[in-house]
């Protein structure tokens, strides 16, 4: 047993190790374009790594069921006053295990079973939590919703007042999964209160930016702020709800032990870290890189031919229509050929989109991943060239193999994981794999 116990992940399970390393050299040598994805660093790894795994804490920080949290206590206090502390807030929640328990903790306080929800269209670049049929959120409220506008692609928010005035929604949820634009998040809160309605806003993929100031922030106009910690924000995969002081008490409740029950601890730890990373002077340099990016992009896509939605990008994200209407192809055929080629995209509706979602008309890319790595527009330039030689032969054997290479020279230019990716070699070698 204890022999067991001392082992290295390698010299205990050779199945999930090799995983391990075979993940590492993906990540590492191909280049990844997902907009819900990043790459946090050592430290916010070495975290959730720790024995905090081992501890149960139901409870708050100085409130446990639990003995034995006096650290467990250091590390929820830490991350609680960094993330007020970021985005200006009276009361943060670090617990939620992710963004859709963030979603539901909210929901649960603020509605109550059958109220009506009014949030974004999926299609139009709205989340599941957000009110689909298959979803807690479709399932136990009514749901309406709102989208973007034909001609422009952008949330219409007079047609936005009039659906709210029609439906009378107990809570409005702004915030999207694939939305490139700015969200008024001002304008939705007049709308809100016009109705006497709450509202929730989710900024789970634009939490970086609002973080340092470069989307506006929601938090005098929300009632309630979610986010996952994941994605801009660079942190470990996990939830966080922000909200006033006088709405704390019921938000607490609510996700314990209304949703969940013993917090990750070793998540909050991490949690804490990425805050830390997230106030120092960098952050803001890295984000604005990351919008930088994702502005090069969309122009260069759209120089070599690409229908972008909306016209452009305000955020991390573009999102290409690659069908064109019929002229081109699925989002589904796009995805795979840039698979096939070391990069990393995901399918994605665009608004009106005529194919389902498993097939698409377009996919989503997005910039937060790469520019960790160190890329700037030069490097996106050469991303969008790749990525449209793909997409205007995404039939081609050749064109894929000759891609890869070039992704491969691409992203060793910009190293990631170094050393995992070394340790990782090596272990190969050593079992004579390589
Ligand atoms: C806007 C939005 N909210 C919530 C979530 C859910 O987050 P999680 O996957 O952590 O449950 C996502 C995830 O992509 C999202 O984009």
């Amino acid at each position: 047993m204890n022999d067991r116990r001392t082992q290295t992940l390698a010299e205990a399970d050779s199945l999930i190790n090799d995983a391990v390393n075979n993940e590492v050299a993906r990540q590492s040598e191909g280049l990844e374009l997902i907009a819900s994805e990043n790459f946090v660093s050592e430290a916010v790894l070495e975290a959730m790594g720790s024995v905090f795994t081992n501890k149960y804490a139901e409870g708050y920080p100085k409130k446990r069921y639990y003995g034995g949290c006096e650290f467990v206590d250091v590390v929820e206090q830490a991350a609680i006053d960094r993330a007020k502390h970021i985005f200006g807030a009276e009361h943060a929640n670090v617990q939620p295990h992710s963004g859709a328990q963030a979603n539901m903790a909210v929901l649960l306080t603020a509605l109550e079973h059958g109220d009506t929800i009014l949030g974004m269209n999926l299609s139009h670049g709205g989340h599941l939590t957000h009110g689909h049929p298959l979803n807690f959120s479709g399932i136990n409220y009514k749901v309406a919703d709102y989208g973007v506008s034909p001609e422009t692609e952008q949330i219409d928010y007079d047609e936005l007042q009039r659906i709210a005035e029609n439906t009378r929604p107990k809570l409005i949820i702004c915030g999207a999964s694939a939305y490139p634009r700015i969200i008024d998040f001002a304008r939705i809160a007049e709308i809100a209160r016009s109705i006497g309605a709450r509202v929730m806003a989710d900024i789970a993929h634009i939490a970086g930016l609002v973080a340092v100031g470069l989307h506006p922030s929601p938090i005098e106009h929300a009632d309630f702020v979610t986010t996952t910690t994941h994605k801009t924000l660079r942190g470990p995969r996990g939830g966080l709800i922000l909200c006033r002081a006088a709405d704390a008490k019921e938000i607490d409740k609510k996700v314990f032990p209304g949703v969940q029950g013993g917090p990750l601890v070793h998540i909050i730890a991490a949690k804490a870290v990425a805050f830390g990373e997230a106030l120092r002077d960098d952050f803001k340099v890295y984000q604005r890189q990351v919008l930088a990016n994702a502005q090069v992009l969309a122009s260069e896509l759209q120089s070599a031919g690409f229908r972008i939605v909306s016209g452009g990008t305000d955020n991390h994200l573009v999102l290409v229509d690659v069908f064109n209407g019929g002229k081109g192809i699925t989002g589904k055929v796009a995805e795979k050929a840039l698979e096939a080629a070391g990069i990393t995209v995901n399918k994605n509706t665009i608004p009106f989109d005529t194919n389902s979602p498993f097939v698409t008309s377009g996919i989503r890319l997005g910039t937060p991943a790469l520019t960790t790595r160190g890329m700037d527009e030069a490097a996106m330039r050469e991303v969008a060239n790749l990525i449209a030689a793909v997409l205007h032969e995404s039939e081609s054997e050749d064109v894929r193999h000759r891609t890869k290479e070039a992704v491969w020279e691409l992203a060793s230019r910009f190293p990631l994981y170094a050393k995992r990716l070394e340790r990782g070699q090596l272990e190969r070698q050593a079992v004579g794999a390589d």
